[in-house]
């Protein structure tokens, strides 16, 4: 297992990516797994996940360690979670979901990897969770509802995060209006709160309609 271009925690061979599991033997949503000298490793999905989907597309900008603190807004059942969990196994991911349906999944990810601690809560009252979320590295977001750039920088103001991921979703702002001009207003939204964007990369083929907005704080 190669690493990929040098990133931290992630691993390439052939065509696939993977990180290495901190939970050996459990898929958390179907994934393959795979051994090499020893070693389990879990093939990261960039259909399903799209953070591997911008690893996949090239894209550079990949602000985590092995020992960052996640804040993590929109975990759904935890796929993307549990492979960052996976490439931050010395640090934290602290998973924020709103829907309870979901949150029942993501609480038995989380019973199987120490790092990962799902809270039900809702990303617009980053108050709620301060207790949980602070002195996070970074904030990852992936919540498809309106607003989202202003979402995560009220995150990234309340935690101290030093970088912002932020898969956005040009349908939840506006379903009449072009991708690209939610994709630029929402750059612009963080650019004017006095953020470095690192990178601004849509996610086609993998997610229609999806940009990927990389940004140091
Ligand atoms: C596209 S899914 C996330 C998929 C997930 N990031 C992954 O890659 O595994 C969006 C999730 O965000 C959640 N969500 C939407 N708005 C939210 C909010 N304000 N607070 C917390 N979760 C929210 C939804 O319930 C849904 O589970």
């Amino acid at each position: 297992m190669e690493s990929l271009r040098g990133l931290p925690g992630v691993h390439v061979r052939g065509n696939s990516l993977y990180t290495l599991s901190s939970n050996p033997g459990v898929r958390v949503y179907g994934e393959r797994l795979v051994s090499v000298n020893g070693k389990e490793y879990r093939e990261w999905n960039p259909s399903r996940s799209k953070l591997s989907a911008y690893l996949k597309l090239d894209g550079k900008f990949f602000p985590f360690e092995e020992n960052s603190k996640v804040l993590y807004l929109g975990a759904s059942g935890g796929t993307t979670a549990s492979h960052l969990a996976d490439v931050c196994f010395k640090g934290s991911v602290v998973c924020i979901e709103f829907s309870p349906r979901m949150f029942r999944d993501l609480v038995s990810v989380c019973e199987g990897r120490k790092n990962m601690m799902p809270v039900l809560g809702d990303a617009t009252r980053p108050e709620d969770y301060a207790f949980a979320a602070e002195n996070a590295d970074v904030v990852y977001q992936d919540v498809a509802q309106k607003g989202q750039a202003g979402i995560i920088a009220d995150n990234v103001e309340k935690t101290g995060a030093k970088y912002g991921m932020i898969a956005i979703k040009s349908r939840s702002e506006d379903v009449t209006a072009s991708p690209k001009t939610i994709f630029r207003e929402s750059e612009e939204f963080l650019k004017n709160k006095g953020y470095r964007i690192l990178d601004n990369k849509t996610l086609e083929p993998y997610e229609k309609d999806h940009s990927m907005i990389v940004f140091e704080v």
